[in-house]
């Protein structure tokens, strides 16, 4: 694994990066498409591949240790073959799945008890099986088994939370030295940055985080309800600590507007159901701002979904067509919308990076938040 930092603007935290991995380089700030179970929904490899381009996608241990489950992909020789994805992958350890679960689920020391929501079957995941588990999905990025708290959290219980999950990454720290790769590539082990909404809980775990000296590092906690000016303060009091030659990754964020946010902040690394999720039920991100397809007022507008035209989708179809297959509930809508909606998130974080690259990144930020707030 290297990370190299090209460039830091001037006016403000942000970093343009390359990090290469053994599935390929990927350019920061990188926004990562979810593929929870194996699929980014509604997506064909191929168009991820040949239109969308995402450097690196993720899926979650939680959903694909309970399906395929474990012996089907260390059969397949892994999720890239399984999927047929030859780009880099980050999987997420299930600390946010399962903290999901809420009612399904026992936090203790030793690990959490938890339910399947497929069929009530009982499961125990720990720092040490977790760390198993992601060696035999045989993603390029791995996660730290992690709680990830709600908010809000009272000031004791996000304390004890978060000096958990230190012990927590003690645990997959030491468990990984035992467990070799599964296959003919390296992976990278990124720890996670807790301490919920709380400044001095945030810099401890940070401090920590830093002090384990890993490849790449990651926060957690955040874009669980708080408010947007929280979220941004912590992700600013944690990036100031975290290492600046490690890329930053922020987990969960978030819309187009918090992701500009995040980046000035000098994250690199993003991941969010947001636009495959919101696609799915007709909300589009523009770059001329936020629309609802399902509207009776795009019945008869036959303009382009998105005139800057990210992917093929923006100029092959119109408004007035894309409103049409949500009204009839055809599959191919929520294909063009999701289609759309990635498209727009990885223009984003690349037109980022080129104007962190020329230097005007800040004017270039604060109109498009200024743009990403209209509502069409
Ligand atoms: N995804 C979003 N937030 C979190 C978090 O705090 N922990 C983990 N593991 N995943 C997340």
């Amino acid at each position: 694994m290297d990370f190299t930092l090209l460039k830091t603007d001037v006016g403000s935290k942000a970093r343009a990066g390359t990090l290469t991995l053994d599935h390929g380089s990927i350019e920061t700030p990188i926004f990562m498409p979810v593929g929870t179970v194996g699929t980014v929904k509604s997506v064909h490899q191929r168009e991820l591949r040949e239109d969308i381009k995402p450097d690196i996608i993720l899926g979650n241990t939680y959903h694909l240790y309970l399906r395929p489950g474990i012996e089907i992909l260390e059969q397949a020789g892994g999720l890239h073959k399984f999927m047929g994805w030859e780009g880099n992958i980050l999987t997420d350890s299930g600390g946010y799945q399962v903290y999901s679960l809420s009612n399904n689920r026992k936090i203790k020391e030793e690990g959490v008890h938890f339910k399947s929501h497929i069929d009530g079957s009982k499961h125990f995941f720990t720092p040490e099986n977790v760390m198993e588990i992601q060696r035999s999905i045989g993603a390029d990025i791995i996660m730290a088994f992690d709680e990830c708290t709600p908010y809000p959290c009272e000031y004791g219980y996000a304390k004890n939370s978060m000096h958990m999950t230190h012990r927590w990454l003690e645990r997959c720290i030491e468990h990984l030295k035992k467990v070799p790769f599964k296959y003919d590539y390296a992976q990278t082990f990124f720890p996670i940055v807790q301490g919920s909404t709380y400044t001095d809980l945030r810099k401890q775990s940070a401090e920590y985080i830093a002090g384990v000296n890993a490849d790449g590092n990651a926060i957690g906690g955040l874009s669980v309800g708080e408010p947007a000016e929280e979220m941004y303060a912590m992700a600013e009091v944690v990036c100031d600590i975290l290492p600046q030659d490690k890329p930053r990754y922020l987990m969960g964020v978030g819309t187009p507007i918090n992701i500009l946010e995040n980046i000035a902040l000098g994250v690199d690394m993003f991941d969010c159901v947001m636009p495959t999720r919101n696609a799915r039920n007709g909300m589009l991100f523009t770059s001329e701002g936020t629309i609802n397809i399902k509207n009776k007022k795009w019945e008869n507008d036959f303009s382009p979904l998105d005139p800057s035209g990210m992917t093929f989708v923006d100029s092959d179809y119109s408004k007035a067509y894309l409103r049409h297959l949500f009204a009839a509930n055809e599959y191919l809508g929520k294909q063009i919308a999701t289609i759309h909606n990635l498209g727009f998130y990885l223009w984003l974080v690349r037109t980022a990076r080129e104007r962190i690259l020329s230097g005007d990144f800040s004017d270039w930020k604060n109109k498009m938040v200024n743009q990403m707030n209209k509502r069409l």
